[in-house]
């Protein structure tokens, strides 16, 4: 199975499949109350029947060009993941997400694999707008979204009840035209990847499902 190398400290981005619902479960009992601090996949993945039915999900969303999960690996063990929770190839608009046990976490991991996983879906699939959805509590993924370059766009007030409180869901986003100007690369085409055709946008819970 293929592995992209994120840099010279064995860390790699991996595929996710079905058949690693027991690591990713482990992985995500190491991190458990660290991850469910602002998001719902510690919830969702609450033992094995959830990891492999969330890993399914997925695997559907991949297979309809509809979303996918990545792994990232420290020397071998699952410590953590990028996804693209929604994916609209018509619209060239996506929505990204991420999480990593503590252990994992100040190392630069997620900025390391977003920015392969950003180069691949402007470059290789023309997507135009890459969303970020975070709490407005989430001090680390906020920062995420500011090394990667992204703008904050605005706020969506108490719009998502996690563990029964309302928090509030910050909207950061990158386009293409400013990821290949941060990355220095040249635009390939002169209408900044707009498909011709445009799908309605619904509002979506920033829910990692
Ligand atoms: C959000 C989350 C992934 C951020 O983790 P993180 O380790 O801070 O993010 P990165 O992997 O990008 O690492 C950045 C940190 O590593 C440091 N770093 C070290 N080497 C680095 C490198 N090569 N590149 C970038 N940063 C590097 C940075 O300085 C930063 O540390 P700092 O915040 O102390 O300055 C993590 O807090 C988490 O999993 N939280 C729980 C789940 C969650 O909230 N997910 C997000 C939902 S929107």
């Amino acid at each position: 199975m293929y592995a992209i190398s994120l840099g010279d400290d064995g860390a790699e981005l991996v595929p996710l499949e079905v058949w690693h619902a027991e690591e990713l479960l482990a992985s995500i009992d190491r991190g458990r109350e660290f991850i469910g601090r602002h998001v719902g996949l510690p919830d969702v993945v609450s033992d094995l029947d959830g990891a492999r039915a969330w890993l399914t999900s997925y695997a559907g969303k991949r297979a309809a060009d509809g979303g996918g999960v990545h792994g990232i690996r420290l020397d071998g063990k699952l410590v953590g993941g990028l996804l693209f929770r929604v994916w609209d190839t018509p619209s060239g608009v996506c929505e990204a997400g991420c999480w990593l046990e503590p252990a994992a976490a100040g190392r630069g991991l997620v900025t390391r694999g977003m920015r392969v996983l950003l180069d691949w879906a402007f470059e290789e699939r023309r997507m135009h707008r890459v969303e970020w959805h975070v709490s407005s509590a989430n001090e680390p993924s906020i920062n995420v979204a500011r090394r990667l370059g992204m703008t904050r766009e605005g706020v969506l007030r108490e719009n998502y009840p996690h563990r029964g409180v309302r928090t509030s869901t910050e909207i950061w986003a990158v386009l293409a035209p400013e990821w290949r100007a941060a990355r220095g690369h040249a635009s390939h085409t002169s209408h900044g990847g707009i498909p011709q055709e445009h799908s309605e946008r619904t509002a979506r819970p920033a829910a990692a499902d």
